[in-house]
């Protein structure tokens, strides 16, 4: 009974906070909405054309977007890497209007869902903190550093969790 009380309050939590956001799948005819998003949400990290037309089209690619009133808002891309035994959370950005609002994590829950693989890896920003304490909030570990990852010479956090 406890139980039940407990599940209709989590779904209560869930429509108030997601009301009118779904997750669908995306492709090529998402390329300039995931254009723009990129460009503000990773700046200097954002992907060039080539890397943003693959992601949308490579065959293996789980991708994925969250909409809201027909505005792509969201969007997370995983690469599955079975001979491997884990799968690489390769890309996760919310719009900055639309942040803390559990958007991100309802992006990776799905992508992870769909991942396929015993593990699910990701890289991040020493100083992404907020992406940091996401990822740790969600079961992520840090396994490894990958010093001067970045363009810049930042280092990389490297973690993972078994999904
Ligand atoms: C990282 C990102 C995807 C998170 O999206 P989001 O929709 O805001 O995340 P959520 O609302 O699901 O956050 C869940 C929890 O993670 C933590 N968190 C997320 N962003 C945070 C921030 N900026 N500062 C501190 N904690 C943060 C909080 O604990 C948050 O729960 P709370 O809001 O109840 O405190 C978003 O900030 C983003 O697009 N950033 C720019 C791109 C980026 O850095 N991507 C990750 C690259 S590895």
């Amino acid at each position: 009974m406890k139980s039940r009380k407990w599940n209709f309050h989590f779904l209560l939590f869930l429509l108030i906070q997601f009301e009118g956001m779904e997750i669908l799948p995306a492709s090529i005819l998402d390329l300039n909405a995931l254009r723009k998003l990129e460009k503000e949400s990773f700046d200097q990290d954002a992907w060039p054309l080539f890397d943003l037309i693959a992601v949308l089209t490579f065959p293996e690619v789980i991708r994925l977007k969250a909409m809201e009133e027909n505005q792509m808002i969201g969007f997370v891309a995983g690469d599955p890497r079975p001979r491997d035994g884990w799968g690489w959370i390769a890309t996760i950005a919310v719009d900055s209007r639309f942040r803390r609002r559990g958007i991100g994590t309802a992006l990776l829950h799905a992508c992870e869902a769909r991942l396929g693989v015993p593990r699910s890896r990701l890289t991040v920003r020493m100083s992404n903190q907020g992406a940091i304490l996401l990822y740790e909030k969600e079961g992520y570990q840090t396994i490894d550093l990958w010093k001067a990852y970045y363009n810049d010479g930042e280092d990389a956090v490297v973690m993972e969790k078994p999904l």
